[in-house]
């Protein structure tokens, strides 16, 4: 392959991962057997970005592995109903064209385990997305670290990825054990706990005991929090996760540290503005059909006037549209987007000034770009809806 007998885009490519294996001191190549590739948004890539990825598909490279992509920056088909700028939109759509060049599923989720992307545990896979490699590592029990756009590229076209890292058991033991001190009741609670969990350990694995019984929902926001405010990959819960019970004896004599109902109260300050008139948006990580349904018993009659946005994948929008539920939001005056976020999107552009979220994630992003933000449960953010 490095002889160019592939393609010369596979030469390149196993070339990034040979250099990246050496820096980390891996010992040799491991094949993967999916990866799941992020840097999909033309607001991201930019010109130079999108330039790359052309010449990677003119060049050759093709996914000889299962490769979804991340979020893009709009939703492909109800782009000029989210008011996305034209020449924003041309660009976005060459992107995915080259995805598609590369034999790439043009997914554009954060979520792809919710539509059928799920990798088996203990199975060595390549995936970027904070969020999503913190579920495959800590939920499913894959191994990946957290790669980047270029190197799940990489994976996805040679198959392989260098051996170091979250790849070998040794650094899959925790390093702080996380007390929870009372119970987690929503799934904000649980992405506060996340957040407060990544500032307080950056990189640390936790280990967390008193998790409760946490949803899938919950699940998908403490990940996504963890690797927000830290560079959390992979966490443990006590009687939750799939490799805490062989993790149980590397407890002994690690720091411990207590989280409890004022360390979340004092998080949510942290990113709550006092608002005038916010756009409330929901699915940070993509909205599962069970969130859906939530927000659709909740809307039911009112009257949003496009104030509320929810983001989902297409497989889970599909579902929802089937269960009516999609239908009763718009009805409301909500609207649902499929391929994109609050984050990805151009939504400055777009003239957002204003948002109100449940997920820490999405507030902290939104907060970077300048935006005055509010965090709240599903339940208060949509408790005054007019109807
Ligand atoms: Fe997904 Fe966008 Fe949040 S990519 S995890 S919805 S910031």
């Amino acid at each position: 392959m490095l002889a160019g007998e592939d393609s010369p885009a596979a030469a390149k490519l196993l070339e990034l991962l040979v250099a990246l294996g050496e820096v980390f001191g891996a010992e040799r190549l491991v094949t993967v057997e999916s990866a799941h590739i992020s840097g999909v948004s033309y607001k991201n890539l930019g010109e130079a970005g999108l330039e790359w990825l052309e010449e990677q598909a003119d060049l050759g490279a093709r996914a000889r592995i299962r490769a979804t992509l991340n979020p893009a920056g709009m939703d492909m088909d109800l782009w000029r109903e989210m008011g996305v700028p034209e020449e924003f939109a041309e660009g976005q759509r060459r992107v995915i064209e080259a995805f598609e060049m590369m034999d790439v599923e043009p997914t554009c989720t954060c979520t792809p385990y919710l539509i059928g992307h799920i990798p088996k545990f203990g199975s060595q896979v390549a995936w970027a997305e904070s969020s999503a490699v913190c579920f495959s590592n800590s939920v499913l029990g894959a191994r990946t670290n957290r790669e980047s756009g270029p190197t799940t590229i990489a994976s996805a076209v040679t198959g392989l990825a260098a051996l170091y890292g979250y790849r070998l058991d040794e650094n899959r033991r925790p390093g702080v054990i996380v007390d929870v001190e009372e119970v987690l009741m929503t799934t904000m609670d649980y992405s506060a706990l996340g957040y407060i969990t990544g500032r307080r350990l950056g990189t640390t694995v936790p280990y967390f005991r008193r998790l409760g019984r946490p949803s899938l929902e919950a699940l998908k926001a403490l990940g996504a929090a963890c690797a927000t405010s830290g560079g959390i990959a992979l966490w443990h819960g006590e009687g939750v996760t799939p490799e805490a019970g062989v993790m149980e004896e590397h407890l002994a004599g690690l720091e411990k540290i207590v989280v409890g109902r004022g360390d979340i109260e004092e998080a949510a300050a942290w990113l709550t503005r006092p608002l005038n008139d916010p756009v409330t948006v929901l699915g940070c990580p993509h909205s599962t059909l069970g969130e859906l349904r939530e927000i659709a018993g909740l809307v039911k009659g009112g009257d949003l006037e496009g104030s509320l946005w929810v983001f989902t994948s297409r497989g889970v929008y599909a579902e929802a549209v089937e269960a009516g539920y999609v239908g009763v939001i718009e009805e409301a005056g909500g609207r649902v987007y499929r391929d994109t976020c609050m984050v990805v999107a151009p939504v400055r552009e777009m003239g957002w000034r204003e948002v109100a979220t449940n997920s820490f994630k999405a507030a902290h992003y939104m907060a970077n770009m300048g935006l005055e933000t509010r965090i709240g449960t599903i339940r208060e953010l949509l408790s005054e809806v007019p109807g």
